[in-house]
């Protein structure tokens, strides 16, 4: 395609961007079952907006922004029982990972990683820009991190150890006071990835759901990944990382040009509309609005794990937040036939299952739907 020599008139380019709009696949449709982002909040929408002009990574000409990200690291300082926090909203799970492995390693200098199996590959992409040697932990019958193999393989060489709180292909918890009693005895960090459990998990604890301990009560864990942009319901892209001591320190550059003195982020410009987002939603929901949109989630995540018996379809393990995967055959091929007929559901490798996020936007009617068409290729 060539680069336009002239401007287009800007009746004839929104014709052009609704009908790409128009091509994408909207949350409200009730097809995206494979996805952990959330559809936004409207009002986390109209504070992007608002804020669209705002570069974080020149912090001095938007004290207003800056000041959002303090509070909203404050809040989730709060919310994840650790009141005097550090903090930083960066672009999600990805960037939030890949920060934690950065700090520890400037810190600690050394470079063994032990990551449980089910850990997002966003660990893989920081270990191989690191420079650090992942060590695979197996998961136990319950797909959480087996303590036995990781009493084996810890050492005092280990820079810190990764739990998850909330894993991406079956949503199951570590167990996370367990494997920080094995990491203290050694005095390795835990880094916790709550991407996708962070803003569930409290909720789902408040309304007394029996959950472990993830956060900062855990006197091991020094790091916690939470993204807004996932069960938060904020806008795309943001994430949170948060952490006990001050280890941003360890990633200080001079950043001459602007106005702070030096940058800890990977990013330089911050796409910092999301700040905005973000503060917005949690002040828009609040505690209790959280614990209406979990225990949401939560039912139709029964309501789906109940239809399995309907439909002769057996879950993987019994849901411990709203994700679900179905054990079957053939799944790969299963994922690629619903795609045909526009029904997105993921393939989850570690049990070779079809794998459902039940997210806020789904309706009960959109499960019926998703289940009849299953049952017509499952084989
Ligand atoms: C547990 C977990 N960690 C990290 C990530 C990466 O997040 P992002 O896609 O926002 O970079 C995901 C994404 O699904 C995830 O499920």
């Amino acid at each position: 395609m060539k680069f336009p020599e002239h401007g287009m008139h800007k009746k004839d380019l929104l014709r052009i961007l609704s009908a790409k709009q128009r091509k994408n696949i909207k949350f409200s449709d009730g097809k995206i079952f494979g996805s952990m982002c959330a559809k936004p909040a409207q009002i986390s929408i109209l504070a992007y907006n608002m804020f669209i002009e705002s570069n974080l990574g020149n912090p001095g000409l938007y004290p207003g922004t800056y000041e959002m990200e303090r509070e909203v690291i404050s809040m989730l300082g709060d919310l994840m029982h650790c009141r005097r926090v550090y903090g930083r909203v960066l672009s999600g799970g990805t960037e939030a990972n890949i920060t934690a492995l950065w700090m520890y390693r400037n810190a600690y200098g050394k470079r063994k990683v032990i990551l449980p199996e089910h850990a997002h590959f966003s660990f893989n992409k920081a270990c191989n820009l690191l420079g650090l040697e992942p060590v695979y932990v197996k998961l136990d019958k319950n797909y959480t991190m087996d303590c036995e193999d990781l009493r084996r393989k810890i050492d005092s060489d280990v820079l810190c150890v990764v739990a998850v709180a909330g894993s991406t292909e079956l949503g199951v918890i570590d167990d996370i006071p367990s494997i920080s009693e094995i990491c203290e005895r050694h005095g390795v960090a835990v880094h916790v990835d709550a991407a996708f459990g962070g803003f569930i998990i409290p909720f789902l604890k408040r309304l007394k759901y029996a959950l472990p301990d993830f956060d900062f009560k855990v006197s091991a864990v020094q790091s916690i990944t939470v993204d807004p942009h996932k069960m938060g319901q904020s806008v795309m892209p943001s994430g949170v990382l948060l952490t006990r001591k001050n280890l941003w320190k360890s990633i200080e550059f001079k950043s001459p040009y602007l106005t702070s003195e030096v940058h800890t982020t990977l990013l330089g410009t911050r796409a910092s509309g999301a700040v905005a987002g973000t503060y917005a939603v949690i002040n828009w929901l609040g505690v209790h609005g959280y614990m209406e949109l979990a225990e949401y989630c939560m039912e139709l995540t029964r309501y789906a794990r109940n239809l399995c018996n309907r439909y002769g379809f057996e879950p993987v393990v019994e849901p411990t937040l709203n994700i679900l995967a179905l054990r079957g055959k053939n799944t790969r091929r299963i994922v690629r036939e619903m795609y045909r007929k526009k029904l997105f559901v993921s393939y989850a490798p570690c049990c070779n299952g079809i794998r459902l996020v039940l997210m806020p936007y789904i309706k009960k009617e959109h499960i019926d739907r998703l289940f009849n068409a299953l049952s017509q290729i499952w084989v």
